[in-house]
């Protein structure tokens, strides 16, 4: 399958949000990365539901909401009201909850995605690979953009395509996110990676076009 390309607002114009959308709309952008941190779960805060709804507005493209929050199951169907397509949340939030929240996120006919940061091993989701629809692996600690790729998270990317093999799952999402550019992102769809998040690389970019192109590879 094509790679997706799902540009992070996070480095966006915050002011500016809809025009920074169709930007990488018109570059062949297929889904809008959004991370929604809380400052406790991570050392920042971001946006929410409200801005997801407005945004859900003035695109059609897939909103790939990535919750980076300590009690996600509290605000799942906040995110679906306010018109997200795919909800991930991380493993390491309410992990005791982990097969709840899954089939909550179904049960509203949206994507579920479960991500792990760089210290979770991939074994500590493998029960969930027949459940979900998209796993994310963190390539850098969650909480800012602009960070440096961390290399040592890539076995990672096969470890998830061979459980994707063995559960039968062609159709999982093989998401990364983190210090994504031309480079690193090569690295990334070779191993089975077949999503990729880009915050800085694209946003920074001074163009903008060749910047997603280079990332769908
Ligand atoms: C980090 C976020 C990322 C971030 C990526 O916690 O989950 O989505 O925006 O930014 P870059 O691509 O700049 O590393
Ligand atoms: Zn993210």
């Amino acid at each position: 399958m094509e790679t997706i390309v799902s540009p992070s607002i996070l480095s966006a114009d915050f002011a500016n949000l809809e025009h920074d959308i169709k930007r990488v709309e018109q570059a062949g952008a297929r889904w809008i990365h959004i991370d929604v941190m809380d400052g406790h779960f991570v050392p920042n805060i971001t946006i929410g539901a409200p801005v997801v709804k407005s945004l859900r507005k003035v695109t059609d493209l897939t909103l790939d909401v990535h919750l980076m929050i300590s009690e996600p199951k509290k605000y799942i169907k906040d995110f679906v009201d306010s018109g997200a397509d795919i909800i991930t949340f991380h493993y390491e939030s309410q992990s005791d909850l982990t097969f709840d929240i899954i089939k909550e996120i179904k049960s509203y006919s949206k994507l579920a995605g479960l991500s792990i940061k760089p210290a979770t091993p991939t074994s500590a989701i493998e029960k969930f690979i027949s459940y979900v629809d998209m796993v994310l692996i963190m390539t850098v600690e969650p909480g800012f953009g602009g960070q440096k790729f961390m290399h040592e998270c890539v076995s990672k990317i096969s470890d998830i395509k061979e459980y994707a093999r063995i559960y039968g799952r062609d159709d999982l999402f093989i998401q990364v996110d983190g210090g994504i550019n031309d480079a690193t992102a090569k690295i990334c769809t070779k191993l089975g990676a077949n999503s990729l998040v880009a915050g800085s690389y694209i946003f920074s970019s001074s163009d903008i076009n060749l910047a997603v192109s280079s990332l769908i590879g």
